[in-house]
């Protein structure tokens, strides 16, 4: 078992091009959640509680898709590793996979799964796999690589999908995560994978975006406001020029800002389920 010391990004084994994903490890380590996604919310309170339900709900969820001769799981973009301990729970022979040396830290802590730390597109399989899961993952993979590396990993099995792609981009920052729909289906048809279910749950995902921005509006924003008021008062020319120097922070912090909103999300993105069956 190692210590919160060990787990430092300093002292992990970071391979080349495998990086800590800070804002993801701030989600799990500052606001203690053991998912990483959005979630499928159905009237639940907008509380961290609601959260916690519309998460568990999106997981059970995504089991119902699983057809019934599937046994071997890779859950790829394992996160925290919730998921394969549920998947394992449920009797599934789960492996996980991450690039992400923060996440093979806490697998190896708390969860008796066996992680490969790589990124998908460059995963060598030593075994077939009856079905890969990119549970809010498939967005970081390269399209090319996502598609051959599935049937490298799970020849004839499932690949299943959930992850909100663009549909309608508009040249703001929220255009700019996720892989284009139309370019998706098209990759897909054009390795030969066969769309069986697909499913928009756009409209219950998207509630996270407005439990984010509440929290945002309540705590954040408050608190930034005091402590510019007080520095200002105390030593405005230095106020000044720290604005100046974190220009290009201050500019990302508030292109943030915009992807928390909802009904923006939802004109320029679909959140979908996606289980197709892969090629041999
Ligand atoms: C938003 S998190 C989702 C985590 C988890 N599946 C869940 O549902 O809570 C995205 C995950 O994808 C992983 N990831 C990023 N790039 C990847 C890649 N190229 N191949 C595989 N996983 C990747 C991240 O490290 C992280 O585990």
């Amino acid at each position: 078992m190692g210590t919160m010391e060990e787990a430092s990004t300093s002292s992990l084994n970071i391979e080349v091009g495998l990086k800590v994903n800070t804002a993801l490890r701030f989600y799990h380590e500052i606001l203690g959640l053991n998912n990483l996604h959005y979630g499928l919310w159905d009237n639940d309170p907008l509380t961290m509680e609601g959260l916690h339900a519309a998460q568990s709900r999106y997981t059970d969820h995504l089991i119902s898709y699983f057809p019934e001769s599937v046994k071997t799981i890779l859950d790829a973009g394992a996160g925290t590793g919730e998921t394969s301990e549920k998947l394992k729970a449920r009797g599934y022979d789960v492996e996980a996979l991450s690039p992400d040396p923060y996440q093979q830290y806490l697998f190896q802590k708390n969860r008796n799964v066996t992680f490969h730390l790589n990124k998908f597109q460059n995963f060598k399989p030593r075994k077939k796999y009856d079905l890969i899961l990119m549970s809010e993952s498939c967005q970081y993979i390269p399209m090319d690589g996502l598609f051959s590396n599935s049937i490298n990993c799970a020849p004839g099995g499932y690949l299943l999908i959930n992850d909100y792609f663009i549909t309608h981009p508009d040249n703001t920052a929220m255009s700019k995560s996720g892989h284009d729909m139309q370019i998706f289906y098209q990759k897909a048809r054009d390795y030969g994978f066969e769309l069986l279910k697909e499913e928009d749950i756009t409209d219950q995902a998207a509630v996270s975006l407005d439990l984010a921005r509440s929290w945002l509006d309540r705590y954040v924003m408050p608190s930034i406001d005091l402590l510019t008021y007080s520095f200002r008062r105390k030593h405005p020319k230095l106020l000044k020029f720290a604005s100046w120097l974190m220009r290009n922070k201050v500019k990302k912090f508030n292109d943030d800002i915009m992807l928390l909103d909802s009904e923006h999300f939802k004109r320029v993105k679909r959140y979908k389920i996606l289980l197709f069956k892969i090629p041999v």
